[in-house]
Formats: C-alpha cells, sequence, structure tokens
C-alpha cells in the first residue's frame, strides 16, 4: 500500500483526569526558602496537581477513560485495543492496563498492555494504536490509549517544583475527529543517555537537571531536522507548536531551539520575533500544563486538550506539530491536523471542570500526602479510602492492590480482580459500574487550603 493510500486515523474523541487537589507554588517557594519568582516565572508553574493518597496512577488512568466514555457516550465493547503509557507502574509485572480493563467495562477480545519510555511512552503507544487501525487489524473495533503518570522528585531537590500527576485518554480510529495524524517519514532521535531515570526501589525520580534540559534540545531539534529533511515542510507551515511540558519555561527554551535552526535555514525571516511566535503558536498550547505541573506521557496530550480547550484561541481545521520526548532517551515529532468541528472536543475534555473543582492544599498537607501514598504502597496497609465518592486505591491486602469502585460509599472491598479471590472472579467475572464524572467530585466552592 504506497503511503498516500493509507486510511485516515487518529484521535476520535479525548478526556483528562486529574488529581483533586493542588499546592500553589507560592506556598512551595516559600516553604523551601526559594524566591517564589523563580518557580512562577523562571520555570512558568503557577501550581502542581498533588495526588491524594488514595488517588495512584491506576485511578488516574480509570478516571481519564470513564470520562472519556461518558463524554462520548463511547461502548466498551467496540475497543479492540487498549495501550498504557506510563512510567509510575504499580506492579514488577501485572501492567495498569491489566486494572483499567477492568474498570472500564473492556470486553475480554481486548488487548491490553502497558508501555514504558519514560514521557515519550504515551506517543509510542498512540504510533501503535494508529497503526494497527491503519494496518486493518482493529476489524471495525477502536484503540483505547491512555497517558497516566504522577511525577514524583524528593522534597527539596531542584525538579519538587516540577512534579505534577494526571491522565488523558484518547480514543484511536479512522475518524478522527479531533486529530488527524499526518503519514510522514518518522522523525525520531533515540540515544541512551543517562538525564533522568526511577531505580525500582525508589518512588521519586533521579535527574540531572541541566544536562536533561540539553538531552531534550538536542533531541528536539535532531527530530526537527529528521521531520523538514523528510517532508520539505518549513518551521511555518505550523499554525501550532506543542512541546512535551516539564514544566511551560521548557516548551519555550524548544521553541527557540527550533526557532534559531529554523532562521539559519531560511525558513523564516532574520526580522521575526522569536518571543511573539512562542506566544501566538506555543503559548495557548500551555495554560493547562502551568496548572497541573508535569505529568510525565500526559503532558503533551494535556497541551492538546488545552489547546482544544483554550477559551480565546480556535484551533479547529489547525495544522499543528507535537514534539515528544522522554528521558533515557526516545524523541518524536508528529504533524498533525485539528478537525473542523470543535463540537467534536469542546466542553467534553472535562478539563475546566476538572481545574475548577480542584482544592488548595498547605504545604503541611502535602507532605502528608507524600507520606501516605508511600506507606500504602506497602503490603498490608488497607485502610479507608478518603470520605469522597470517586474511584479510590485503598492499600494492599495479601500483597494485592485493593480499589474501591466509584460512587461507592461501602467500604473497600474489590480486590484487584474484581472480588474477593481470583477464582470467584474467573468464575463470575462482574462489569464494574462506570465512574461517573470521572471519578471527580461535585465542584466545592472556595474554601481554605487543608
Ligand atoms: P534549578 O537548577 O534549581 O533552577 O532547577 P535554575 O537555577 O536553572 O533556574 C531555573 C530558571 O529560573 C532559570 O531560567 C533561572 O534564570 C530562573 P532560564 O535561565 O533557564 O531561562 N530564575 C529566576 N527567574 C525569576 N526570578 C528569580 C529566579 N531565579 C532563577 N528569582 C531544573 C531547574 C529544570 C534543572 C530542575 O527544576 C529540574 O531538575 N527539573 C526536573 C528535570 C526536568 O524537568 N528536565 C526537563 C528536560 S527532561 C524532560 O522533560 C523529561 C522528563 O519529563 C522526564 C521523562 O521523560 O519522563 C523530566
Amino acid at each position: 500500500m504506497s503511503r498516500e493510500s493509507l486510511p485516515d486515523v487518529g484521535i476520535e474523541a479525548l478526556a483528562a483526569h486529574i488529581p483533586r487537589y493542588y499546592l500553589d507554588l507560592g506556598t512551595l517557594a516559600r516553604a523551601n526558602g526559594v524566591d517564589p519568582a523563580k518557580y512562577q516565572v523562571g520555570l512558568g508553574c503557577r501550581r502542581m496537581a498533588v495526588p491524594a493518597p488514595d488517588e495512584d496512577p491506576v485511578v488516574l488512568a480509570a478516571g481519564a477513560t470513564a470520562r472519556l466514555f461518558d463524554a462520548y457516550r463511547i461502548d466498551p465493547a467496540n475497543i479492540g485495543l487498549l495501550v498504557v503509557g506510563t512510567e509510575s507502574g504499580v506492579d514488577g509485572a501485572k501492567p495498569i492496563a491489566a486494572y483499567v480493563h477492568r474498570m472500564a467495562g473492556l470486553p475480554a477480545t481486548c488487548r491490553a498492555f502497558d508501555v514504558q519510555h519514560a514521557c515519550y511512552g504515551s506517543t509510542a503507544a498512540l504510533t501503535i494504536a494508529a497503526d494497527w487501525v491503519a494496518g486493518g487489524r482493529s476489524a471495525g473495533r477502536k484503540a483505547l490509549v491512555v497517558a497516566a503518570d504522577i511525577a514524583r522528585y524528593d522534597v527539596g531537590s531542584p525538579g519538587e517544583p516540577t512534579q505534577g500527576a494526571g491522565a488523558v485518554a484518547l480514543l484511536v480510529g479512522p475518524e478522527p475527529r479531533v486529530l488527524r495524524l499526518e503519514r510522514h517519514p518518522e522523525a525520531v532521535h533515540a540515544e541512551e543517555v543517562m538525564d533522568f531515570w526511577r531505580p525500582h526501589y525508589r518512588d521519586s525520580a533521579l535527574v540531572d537537571g541541566h544536562y536533561s534540559l540539553e538531552c531534550y534540545l538536542h533531541a528536539a531539534e535532531s527530530c526537527w531536522r529528521r521531520y523538514r529533511e523528510g517532508t520539505r515542510a518549513g518551521f511555518p507551515d505550523f499554525d501550532f507548536l506543542l512541546f512535551h511540558s516539564p514544566f511551560p519555561k521548557m516548551a519555550r527554551k524548544a521553541h527557540r531551539r527550533l526557532f534559531d535552526a529554523a532562521m539559519r535555514d531560511g525558513d523564516v525571516p532574520a526580522e521575526a520575533d522569536p518571543a511573539a511566535d512562542f506566544e501566538r503558536r506555543v503559548l495557548p498550547s500551555l495554560w493547562a500544563n502551568a496548572e497541573i505541573g508535569n505529568a510525565y506521557t500526559a503532558s503533551l496530550y494535556l497541551s492538546l486538550a488545552g489547546l482544544l480547550e483554550h477559551r480565546a484561541v480556535r484551533c479547529a481545521g489547525a495544522r499543528i506539530g507535537l514534539f515528544s520526548y522522554g528521558s533515557g532517551s526516545c524523541a518524536e515529532f508528529l504533524a498533525a491536523r485539528v478537525g473542523d468541528d470543535e463540537a467534536a472536543w469542546r466542553g467534553r475534555t472535562g478539563l475546566h471542570e476538572l481545574l475548577d473543582a480542584r482544592r488548595e492544599l498547605t504545604h503541611r498537607t502535602y507532605l502528608r500526602f507524600r507520606k501516605e501514598q508511600a506507606d500504602l504502597a506497602h503490603g498490608g496497609s488497607l485502610r479507608p479510602p478518603l470520605p469522597h465518592r470517586g474511584l479510590a486505591f485503598c492499600g494492599t491486602r495479601d500483597d494485592r492492590r485493593v480499589y474501591r469502585d466509584a460512587e461507592s460509599t461501602a467500604a473497600p472491598v474489590a480486590s484487584d480482580v474484581g472480588g474477593d479471590s481470583p477464582a470467584a472472579a474467573a468464575v463470575a467475572p462482574r462489569r464494574t459500574r462506570r465512574v461517573r464524572n470521572g471519578g471527580q467530585p461535585a465542584p466545592a466552592p472556595p474554601r481554605r487550603p487543608c
């Protein structure tokens, strides 16, 4: 099949999920004895999403999926492939996809697995799903791609203000009303580097911070050059450029790197203003990242959701470039076109609703949440979840993770296999009640930080 004759493929639907709490970066700066402007202006971050102890990566991934299914009335029976991109795996063997498969009520014929390569895992998952659809294996079914992560660094470390968490669920199919992926020669850069990593014995990442910036920028320019050589497209051919955003300033640095390369290549005139170009083509996609922080695999797709849901910028029909970077490293540049009808996404991703419903934390509670979440990961940690009605991680019992289903006020009894014992689940597989409203509580009136 020639490249041109391949069918359309891309994102048909998109929904997000984020933790119920956030920490203001001014609060964090004051607690760390740092000038708040360093975090807010120097890194470009306003707030960071902080998971409650009962919000683990499975809860985030299942929350985004539930919201996607609700907002777009998707029948789980029509999903034939589930790929979760994550670097926050909760088990050395069992993927997050296995939990999401049950919680979302996906059929036994739906293949499910995780993909890991730092923040690039979600883009790897998206390309696998797109190839599955385009290659004709889907037999009329759709693929579900979920990016879900919790970014955690040591308290007081330079990486701490770039923490965050979130998930994005994408429905991938042949009617890409949200985003059609263009078919172009691959623009990939992979190279083993030690810029960021998390050994199995740690729950927070280690990073060679300034080196990681250089690795990212080198990969961005390298991918861009491959894309340009393969397509002869120029830098100005894109209406918007989206970059993996560990913190918004990073996207500014990446844009500048590509802008300077484009200027050397003669793609942009010598008098062009990089700051104005950044504000027009990159800034509209960054507002949600500044609120949420780094969500690793989900960051680039939160930028996409942010652009789609921007209240003042219209992007229907726009051509966009997406740069995905995963430390370690693997990176890719993708070109895509936004659908023509904004009814396919506006008000459906959940972004505004989720952000409006969040509650602010004090620094003290943020530290307590971190400790409690670390404690819950250990064996025999089962305890009642916090008093809200969403899906919740309740700890472990008999070395199994225990989740409480959404909208249940009952004691946590759901095990990782949907019943109290694997045998019972195998005999009577149970369809979980769908998580309404992405597992998010109703918007609360403004309250003091808790
Ligand atoms: P640092 O070394 O403490 O900060 O940590 P700094 O001294 O470099 O300052 C940061 C910026 O704030 C600088 O701006 C300062 O000038 C400015 P720049 O020169 O870069 O434009 N600044 C101020 N501005 C206003 N008022 C002030 C003030 N003081 C300073 N008073 C670092 C920064 C990024 C290294 C740290 O946050 C870190 O280690 N972060 C984690 C690593 C990271 O995010 N790397 C990004 C690239 S790798 C990547 O994206 C992959 C990743 O997502 C993981 C994955 O793939 O899974 C991380």
